[in-house]
Protein backbone atom coordinates (compact mmCIF):
# COMPACT_ATOMS: atom_id res chain seq x y z
CA UNK A 1 0.00 0.00 0.00
CA UNK A 2 1.16 3.31 -1.29
CA UNK A 3 1.40 6.16 1.43
CA UNK A 4 -0.77 8.91 0.21
CA UNK A 5 1.19 11.82 1.12
CA UNK A 6 -1.14 15.12 1.99
CA UNK A 7 -0.31 18.28 0.35
CA UNK A 8 1.94 20.76 2.08
CA UNK A 9 -0.55 23.17 2.77
CA UNK A 10 2.01 26.12 2.00
CA UNK A 11 -0.81 28.49 2.12
CA UNK A 12 -2.58 27.38 5.70
CA UNK A 13 -0.77 30.35 7.00
CA UNK A 14 -1.81 32.73 4.78
CA UNK A 15 -5.21 31.21 4.76
CA UNK A 16 -6.14 31.68 8.60
CA UNK A 17 -4.36 35.06 8.30
CA UNK A 18 -6.81 35.71 5.75
CA UNK A 19 -9.87 34.70 7.46
CA UNK A 20 -8.87 35.97 10.90
CA UNK A 21 -7.66 39.51 9.36
CA UNK A 22 -9.86 42.31 10.95
CA UNK A 23 -11.68 44.60 8.34
CA UNK A 24 -9.61 47.80 8.08
CA UNK A 25 -12.25 50.83 9.96
CA UNK A 26 -13.39 53.45 7.70
CA UNK A 27 -12.34 56.77 8.46
CA UNK A 28 -14.69 59.62 9.05
CA UNK A 29 -14.20 63.49 9.20
CA UNK A 30 -16.44 65.83 9.95
CA UNK A 31 -15.96 69.38 9.09
CA UNK A 32 -17.28 73.34 8.60
CA UNK A 33 -16.69 76.24 10.42
CA UNK A 34 -17.51 77.27 14.04
CA UNK A 35 -21.15 76.56 15.33
CA UNK A 36 -22.73 74.59 12.60
CA UNK A 37 -23.07 71.49 14.60
CA UNK A 38 -20.06 69.26 14.20
CA UNK A 39 -19.77 67.96 18.05
CA UNK A 40 -23.65 67.87 17.98
CA UNK A 41 -23.44 65.19 14.44
CA UNK A 42 -20.89 63.00 15.76
CA UNK A 43 -22.96 62.00 18.29
CA UNK A 44 -25.26 61.25 16.03
CA UNK A 45 -22.68 59.45 13.43
CA UNK A 46 -21.69 57.22 15.95
CA UNK A 47 -24.97 55.96 17.24
CA UNK A 48 -25.39 55.26 13.70
CA UNK A 49 -22.36 52.72 13.28
CA UNK A 50 -22.98 51.75 17.05
CA UNK A 51 -26.44 50.81 16.42
CA UNK A 52 -24.96 48.42 13.29
CA UNK A 53 -23.17 46.41 15.49
CA UNK A 54 -19.46 47.87 14.50
CA UNK A 55 -16.95 49.54 17.16
CA UNK A 56 -16.19 53.35 16.50
CA UNK A 57 -14.42 55.41 18.32
CA UNK A 58 -14.30 59.66 18.42
CA UNK A 59 -12.03 62.10 18.39
CA UNK A 60 -11.12 65.61 17.19
CA UNK A 61 -8.56 68.08 15.76
CA UNK A 62 -6.55 69.74 16.84
CA UNK A 63 -5.56 67.36 19.45
CA UNK A 64 -6.66 63.74 19.94
CA UNK A 65 -3.60 62.64 22.24
CA UNK A 66 -2.41 63.84 25.32
CA UNK A 67 1.06 65.79 23.67
CA UNK A 68 -1.45 66.53 20.55
CA UNK A 69 -4.20 67.87 23.26
CA UNK A 70 -1.20 70.32 24.63
CA UNK A 71 -0.48 71.72 21.21
CA UNK A 72 -3.50 72.33 20.95
CA UNK A 73 -3.97 74.25 24.28
CA UNK A 74 -1.01 76.66 22.94
CA UNK A 75 -2.66 76.96 19.39
CA UNK A 76 -6.15 78.10 21.01
CA UNK A 77 -4.63 80.04 23.97
CA UNK A 78 -1.18 80.84 24.06
CA UNK A 79 -1.18 83.86 26.16
CA UNK A 80 0.05 87.33 24.99
CA UNK A 81 2.78 86.22 22.64
CA UNK A 82 2.11 86.63 18.62
CA UNK A 83 1.13 83.27 16.62
CA UNK A 84 3.25 84.04 13.12
CA UNK A 85 0.69 82.14 10.59
CA UNK A 86 3.47 79.69 9.93
CA UNK A 87 3.33 78.74 13.41
CA UNK A 88 -0.10 78.02 13.48
CA UNK A 89 0.31 75.70 10.19
CA UNK A 90 2.86 73.85 11.90
CA UNK A 91 1.99 73.35 15.11
CA UNK A 92 -1.47 71.97 13.37
CA UNK A 93 0.62 69.43 11.36
CA UNK A 94 2.57 68.51 14.02
CA UNK A 95 -0.25 67.76 16.08
CA UNK A 96 -1.88 65.49 13.62
CA UNK A 97 1.42 63.91 13.06
CA UNK A 98 1.07 62.74 16.69
CA UNK A 99 -2.48 61.93 15.96
CA UNK A 100 -2.86 60.24 13.01
CA UNK A 101 0.31 57.93 14.28
CA UNK A 102 -0.93 57.08 17.50
CA UNK A 103 -4.19 57.40 17.68
CA UNK A 104 -6.20 56.94 14.02
CA UNK A 105 -4.06 54.46 12.40
CA UNK A 106 -3.99 52.06 15.09
CA UNK A 107 -7.39 51.95 15.13
CA UNK A 108 -8.34 51.42 12.31
CA UNK A 109 -5.82 48.45 11.78
CA UNK A 110 -8.17 47.26 14.54
CA UNK A 111 -10.90 47.16 12.84
CA UNK A 112 -11.97 50.19 14.71
CA UNK A 113 -14.77 53.02 12.42
CA UNK A 114 -12.71 56.66 13.48
CA UNK A 115 -15.07 59.47 13.17
CA UNK A 116 -12.85 62.74 13.54
CA UNK A 117 -13.90 66.01 14.26
CA UNK A 118 -12.05 68.43 11.87
CA UNK A 119 -9.05 66.87 10.09
CA UNK A 120 -6.17 68.29 7.14
CA UNK A 121 -9.78 70.17 5.38
CA UNK A 122 -9.75 72.21 8.27
CA UNK A 123 -6.07 73.53 7.42
CA UNK A 124 -7.44 74.08 3.84
CA UNK A 125 -10.00 76.06 4.81
CA UNK A 126 -9.11 78.22 7.98
CA UNK A 127 -4.94 77.98 7.39
CA UNK A 128 -5.46 78.26 3.85
CA UNK A 129 -8.09 79.87 2.35
CA UNK A 130 -8.80 82.26 5.91
CA UNK A 131 -4.75 83.03 6.40
CA UNK A 132 -3.48 83.16 3.15
CA UNK A 133 -1.20 80.26 2.39
CA UNK A 134 -1.60 78.21 -0.90
CA UNK A 135 -3.49 75.13 -0.97
CA UNK A 136 -0.44 74.01 -2.63
CA UNK A 137 1.90 74.02 0.34
CA UNK A 138 -0.85 72.72 2.38
CA UNK A 139 -0.72 69.24 0.17
CA UNK A 140 2.33 69.14 0.22
CA UNK A 141 2.13 69.20 4.37
CA UNK A 142 -0.75 66.53 4.06
CA UNK A 143 1.04 64.31 1.72
CA UNK A 144 4.05 64.17 3.71
CA UNK A 145 2.44 63.95 7.39
CA UNK A 146 -0.37 61.09 6.31
CA UNK A 147 -0.26 60.79 2.07
CA UNK A 148 -1.30 56.75 2.59
CA UNK A 149 -4.00 57.85 4.82
CA UNK A 150 -7.09 60.01 2.97
CA UNK A 151 -11.03 60.43 4.98
CA UNK A 152 -13.31 57.37 3.18
CA UNK A 153 -15.90 59.99 3.98
CA UNK A 154 -16.24 63.77 4.97
CA UNK A 155 -19.60 64.59 6.30
CA UNK A 156 -19.40 68.85 5.63
CA UNK A 157 -21.96 70.73 7.42
CA UNK A 158 -22.89 73.94 5.42
CA UNK A 159 -24.12 77.04 7.06
CA UNK A 160 -24.30 80.63 6.44
CA UNK A 161 -21.34 82.29 8.81
CA UNK A 162 -24.31 83.84 10.78
CA UNK A 163 -25.68 81.05 11.44
CA UNK A 164 -22.87 79.13 12.71
CA UNK A 165 -21.46 82.37 15.00
CA UNK A 166 -25.03 82.39 16.51
CA UNK A 167 -25.03 78.96 17.79
CA UNK A 168 -21.18 78.62 18.92
CA UNK A 169 -22.17 82.23 20.77
CA UNK A 170 -24.19 80.48 22.88
CA UNK A 171 -21.60 78.04 24.04
CA UNK A 172 -19.73 81.14 26.29
CA UNK A 173 -15.98 82.32 25.61
CA UNK A 174 -14.69 82.29 22.51
CA UNK A 175 -11.27 80.68 21.52
CA UNK A 176 -8.27 82.78 19.51
CA UNK A 177 -9.37 81.07 16.48
CA UNK A 178 -13.43 81.83 17.11
CA UNK A 179 -12.65 85.58 17.53
CA UNK A 180 -11.66 86.11 13.71
CA UNK A 181 -14.24 87.90 11.64
CA UNK A 182 -16.93 86.91 10.01
CA UNK A 183 -15.21 87.27 6.44
CA UNK A 184 -12.43 85.03 7.87
CA UNK A 185 -15.23 82.25 8.52
CA UNK A 186 -16.73 83.12 4.89
CA UNK A 187 -13.56 82.38 3.15
CA UNK A 188 -13.38 79.49 5.05
CA UNK A 189 -16.94 77.94 3.92
CA UNK A 190 -16.51 78.58 0.00
CA UNK A 191 -12.94 76.89 0.44
CA UNK A 192 -14.88 73.92 2.28
CA UNK A 193 -18.06 73.69 -0.82
CA UNK A 194 -15.18 74.09 -3.37
CA UNK A 195 -12.60 71.37 -2.23
CA UNK A 196 -16.00 69.48 -1.62
CA UNK A 197 -17.17 70.01 -6.08
CA UNK A 198 -13.57 68.79 -6.47
CA UNK A 199 -14.24 65.63 -4.29
CA UNK A 200 -17.65 64.42 -4.48
CA UNK A 201 -16.61 61.24 -4.24
CA UNK A 202 -15.31 61.58 -0.57
CA UNK A 203 -17.62 64.74 0.80
CA UNK A 204 -21.26 64.77 1.45
CA UNK A 205 -22.20 68.20 2.23
CA UNK A 206 -25.23 68.59 4.67
CA UNK A 207 -27.60 71.79 4.77
CA UNK A 208 -26.87 72.33 8.44
CA UNK A 209 -28.87 75.26 8.31
CA UNK A 210 -32.10 73.02 9.59
CA UNK A 211 -33.35 72.21 12.94
CA UNK A 212 -31.23 68.97 14.33
CA UNK A 213 -33.75 66.31 14.14
CA UNK A 214 -33.59 67.01 9.99
CA UNK A 215 -29.69 67.45 9.83
CA UNK A 216 -29.18 64.20 11.66
CA UNK A 217 -32.27 62.31 9.61
CA UNK A 218 -29.82 63.60 6.49
CA UNK A 219 -26.49 62.21 8.62
CA UNK A 220 -28.27 59.11 9.70
CA UNK A 221 -29.12 58.35 5.35
CA UNK A 222 -25.39 59.34 4.57
CA UNK A 223 -24.09 56.79 7.29
CA UNK A 224 -26.41 54.11 6.73
CA UNK A 225 -25.67 54.12 2.90
CA UNK A 226 -21.84 53.39 3.55
CA UNK A 227 -23.00 50.71 6.40
CA UNK A 228 -24.90 48.88 3.76
CA UNK A 229 -22.21 49.05 1.56
CA UNK A 230 -19.65 47.61 3.85
CA UNK A 231 -22.09 45.15 5.83
CA UNK A 232 -23.70 44.04 3.01
N1 LIG B 1 -29.30 72.09 13.62
C1 LIG B 1 -29.17 72.83 14.73
N2 LIG B 1 -30.08 73.78 15.03
C2 LIG B 1 -29.93 74.55 16.13
N3 LIG B 1 -28.92 74.46 17.02
C3 LIG B 1 -27.99 73.53 16.76
C4 LIG B 1 -28.05 72.67 15.62
N4 LIG B 1 -26.97 71.85 15.65
C5 LIG B 1 -26.27 72.18 16.75
N5 LIG B 1 -26.88 73.18 17.44
C6 LIG B 1 -26.43 73.85 18.66
O1 LIG B 1 -25.49 74.83 18.25
C7 LIG B 1 -24.40 74.88 19.17
C8 LIG B 1 -23.11 74.58 18.40
O2 LIG B 1 -23.14 73.19 17.97
P1 LIG B 1 -21.82 72.30 17.97
O3 LIG B 1 -22.24 70.91 17.66
O4 LIG B 1 -21.05 72.56 19.23
O5 LIG B 1 -21.06 72.96 16.72
P2 LIG B 1 -19.54 72.80 16.26
O6 LIG B 1 -19.01 71.58 16.95
O7 LIG B 1 -19.64 72.66 14.78
O8 LIG B 1 -18.82 74.06 16.63
C9 LIG B 1 -24.70 73.88 20.26
O9 LIG B 1 -25.29 74.58 21.33
C10 LIG B 1 -25.70 72.92 19.62
O10 LIG B 1 -26.57 72.35 20.55
MG1 LIG C 1 -17.38 71.25 18.23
Amino acid sequence: MTTRLLPTCVNCAAIVAKATRVERGKFITVEGIEGVGKSTNIGFIREAIEARGLRVSTTREPGGTPMAEEIRGLLLDHGDEPVPNIVELLLMFAARALHVNNVIKPALDEGIWVICDRFTDTSRAYQGAGRGFPLSDINRLADWVHGDLQPDLTVLLDAPVETGIGRAGQRGEPDRIEKEKADFFARARECYLSLAAAEPERFAVVDANREKAAVRATIDAVINGILDEVLD
